[in-house]
């Protein structure tokens, strides 16, 4: 299909919105600057959206601060409702937000399908949730007090967002802050804005009030810096790079702002003898390919025990082979272009620095004859601790083979990183699959499954990988305050 006709079909459904949104209006950039944004997969222009900054940045947190009042004072049952209402239009044009994401940001349609779900299902468990945040009591210390702890919602949340997931990283962080009364302001990747001006096109159809929801985009440096500097704002919350999410950590110092983050990860994937080899090689195939390798839970370093390596690099070879490229929009294909040059660039400087170490390409290792941001789906062993693929996280179509001894050293290895966000195991030892979960020092461990990522459960990381839970009912306790309030003289008639 071509890029034109996608953009006119979703054109026609009304959800094919060029500009940000702030206080419920749909608004250019003041001065008029524009930012183009392209199909990776055929380097088309889909659309101009504005090149916001500080002043358009401002005016939006005005506008959450306002709304932050009538919207906190709802009920849980109302904001629900709306929540509830938001997840039904998602889901209703659910086929039209997937061509969104497979156009600007390249994922495979039926993968963009998949996060429609994945990124509504946040909306629909927080509108649940929405009405299960209790306070406390406090057994008073004295007989004439009584103390009691409310939880109530921060205030005007800043949600900065990467574009490898355009929707789902949005819904994970806005369906918790909207269902507790915070009020937010949206900065998208600049890569991928049109999937979340769809979604908050669909917001306001779904009747939630002018400023609760608002987006801008364009110069980010400037957007962060009106969003850390704005006494208004009482929270960051930001999924992306670990350089950057620093930066945010430090810059939220000057106004004491609350701070999630969700940073890079480094995922070992281990892989052990006792593995049942089709679960094993299916499972790591997930954990490395999903979204042509382009999320922070994608295993990037494959640690095979030596009794299993040869037998499992086949079959892992194979499968690997069998990964068709392509446009995200051709039957069939399940690996889509990287989202933009520098993206290859990295993994090309990584493969040559492995194989300038002494690592060999069984399988790739090169841009896909299809040109443009196609990389080949790429299969490298005899990689060792010192190389790049296996220190920093690749965030490309690259599988690093490496061999270890014995669980010690497959434990070692795996923890020898500042990263702390995903893990993978694989073997059929029951006792190993609890040592081994206990001693990864990960936030989330995948035992003889490569997909672990759902709404319901606490997504975040330890060490450099962040600061904080997405989803699940424990993701909501980052957009509230806790507040003691002692009852005196309770015992006056
Ligand atoms: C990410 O890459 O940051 C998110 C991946 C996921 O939600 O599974």
């Amino acid at each position: 299909m071509e890029t034109k006709s996608i953009a006119t079909r979703i054109q026609n459904s009304g959800l094919f919105r060029t500009q940000g949104l702030i206080g419920g209006k749909w608004v250019d950039a003041y001065d008029g600057k524009t930012i183009k944004v392209n199909n990776p997969a055929t380097g088309e222009i889909i659309a101009e959206v504005p090149y916001m900054g500080k002043r358009e940045t401002n005016d939006a947190i005005s506008s959450a601060y306002d709304a932050f009042n009538s919207w906190s004072k709802l009920t849980a049952a109302e904001r629900s409702k709306y929540l509830r209402e938001w997840y039904d239009l998602l889901m209703t044009h659910k086929e039209e937000l997937a061509q969104l994401i497979t156009l600007e940001q390249g994922k495979p349609l039926k993968d963009a399908m998949g996060e429609v779900t994945y990124g509504a299902d946040f909306i629909e468990f927080f509108s649940e949730e929405a009405k299960r945040v209790y306070g406390d009591v406090i057994p008073a210390t004295s007989s004439d007090r009584r103390l009691v702890v409310l939880k109530q919602p921060v205030g005007v949340v800043g949600a900065i967002t990467p574009w490898n997931f355009p929707l789902a990283m949005i819904t994970r962080k806005v369906g918790p802050a909207l269902a507790c009364g915070c009020t937010v302001v949206i900065k998208p990747s600049e890569f991928t804005p049109l999937t979340a001006l769809a979604a908050a096109e669909l917001a306001l159809q779904a009747g939630i009030p002018q400023g609760v929801v608002n987006v801008v985009m364009g110069n980010a440096p400037d957007i962060g810096e009106a969003l850390l500097s704005s006494t208004q704002v009482r929270k960051i919350t930001f999924t992306g790079s670990t350089a950057v999410g620093k930066k945010l950590m430090a810059g939220a110092a000057g106004t004491v702002k609350k701070v999630s983050l969700e940073l890079g990860g480094n995922a070992p994937c281990l892989v052990f003898d006792d593995a049942d080899l089709d679960v094993a090689v299916k499972g790591t195939l997930a954990a490395k390919f999903r979204n042509s390798g382009q999320t922070c839970v994608c295993a990037n370093r494959i640690l095979v025990q030596e009794g299993i390596y040869e037998k499992f690099a086949d079959a892992f070879l194979k499968a690997v082979q069998n990964l068709q490229v392509g446009d995200g929009f051709t039957e069939g294909v399940v690996q889509g272009p990287l989202i933009n040059e520098a993206a290859v660039k990295k993994v090309e400087s990584f493969v040559q620095d492995a194989i300038s170490k002494g690592a060999k390409v069984l399988l790739g290792g090169k841009r896909h004859s299809l040109g443009l941001t196609f990389y080949e789906p790429t299969v490298v062993s005899d990689v060792k601790n010192e190389m790049l693929l296996a220190k920093e996280e690749v965030f490309g179509p690259v599988a690093p083979l490496l061999q270890f001894k014995t669980e010690e050293e497959a434990i070692r290895i795996a923890n020898d990183t500042n990263a702390g966000l995903a893990a993978y195991i694989f073997t059929n030892n029951v006792q190993r699959t609890w040592r081994v979960s206990e001693a990864l020092e990960y936030g989330l461990v995948g035992v003889n499954e490569g997909l672990i990522s759902t709404e319901v459960a606490p997504f975040g990381g330890v060490k450099q990988s962040g600061l904080g839970r997405e989803g699940s009912k424990y993701g909501i306790d980052e957009y509230l305050e806790l507040k003691y309030v002692c009852f005196g003289d309770m015992n006056r008639k």
